[in-house]
């Protein structure tokens, strides 16, 4: 069952979820900060555009889910933060790649220009190379790991690098490309954001609790929590470019109607992408059930996702 540790237990006590997120990007912020520091040295041009795609940042929803799965188990956030930020640095460059002319043609992200409006889209791509390329030599430094066992350090590396490939994000937004213009169905829906959005999302859960030493069965909850949650964060995206709350985005609104992409809205209507995100979330609030308290964090962070839409 969950262990945590003091700290950690006085405050999923008083737990509230706007606090818990806020504490926990600022923990992911100077971690982040700390690490890209060691890359200043180089090319000028590429560590503005790594840096400008990297902070302010957004949300850090994947790393704090990494810190929240990990601690659950008694995971210490120095042993989770190189692997929480490998993923917020794979993040980064696939949404720099996102946004570039070839796939989304997004002038905006996050309410910002995009850093292909800013760097010229061959620095933004190099950019996200550098990220992508960053994220790995992150999670290999000696210090690293030295913390943990070496197997354990390969099968995270492996899990990780299997989301991010052809298997995952990668995957998922070719199919996403290919299907632009397109009739597709529900189940191609799926298949996209399942692997764009929902790999990543899902490896950054399991990363932590397999940190935090989860046994086979907590794995497996977990895995199946955060296997509902990445498609509920994906259709809710859906849902806001759907309804133009670019607001809350900081996209411009309407953007996948515009391009005909496959997105659930799409396909099924808002008002059944609306039930979807429901039902996906009553999933995951059933898949920690037999955690007890120590889960409210997961809780909170379900709630938090799928409300926006509600
Ligand atoms: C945006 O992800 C891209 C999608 C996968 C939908 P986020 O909504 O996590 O973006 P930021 O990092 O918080 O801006
Ligand atoms: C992005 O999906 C998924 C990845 C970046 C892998 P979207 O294209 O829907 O994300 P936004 O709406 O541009 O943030
Ligand atoms: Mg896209
Ligand atoms: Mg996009
Ligand atoms: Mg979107």
């Amino acid at each position: 069952m969950p262990r945590v540790d003091l700290e950690t237990a006085k405050e999923v006590a008083n737990f509230n979820i706007e606090e818990y997120l806020k504490h926990r990007k600022s923990v992911i912020d100077r971690a982040l900060g700390r690490y890209l520091k060691a890359c200043s040295q180089h090319p000028q041009t590429l560590y503005k555009a790594v840096h400008y795609g990297l902070f302010p940042g957004g949300k850090r929803f994947r790393p704090i889910l990494t810190l929240a799965c990990g601690e659950l188990f008694g995971a210490r956030q120095r042993a989770l933060l190189p692997f929480a930020c490998a993923l917020e640095l794979i993040h980064t460059y696939s949404i720099i790649h996102d946004d570039l002319p070839a796939l989304d043609n997004d002038d905006l992200r996050r309410g910002e220009l995009a850093a292909h409006k800013v760097f010229g889209a061959g620095i933004a791509l190099l950019a996200g190379d550098a990220l992508l390329t960053e994220a790995f030599h992150l999670m290999t430094r000696p210090q690293v790991v030295r913390a943990l066992e070496s197997t354990l350090v390969l099968d995270l590396i492996h899990e990780i690098a299997h989301a991010a490939g052809i298997g995952g994000m990668v995957g998922g937004q070719v199919v996403d490309l290919e299907s632009e213009g397109k009739e597709v169905d529900v189940a191609t829906v799926d298949y996209i954001h399942v692997r764009k959005t929902g790999a990543l999302i899902h490896t950054a859960a399991r990363v932590g609790a397999k940190i935090g030493g989860a046994s086979g069965k907590e794995l497996r909850r977990i895995s199946r929590y955060a296997e509902f949650l990445g498609l509920a964060f994906q259709v809710t995206d859906d849902i806001l470019d759907a309804e133009g709350l670019s607001g809350t985005t900081g996209q411009p609104e309407g953007r996948d109607r515009e391009r005909r992409k496959a997105t659930y809205p799409g396909v099924v209507g808002v008002a059944a992408a609306k039930g979807r995100v429901q039902e996906l979330l009553e999933r995951c609030l059933k898949e920690v059930e037999g955690f007890g308290k120590e889960a409210d964090p997961l809780r909170g962070i379900a709630r938090y996702v799928t409300e926006r839409v509600q």
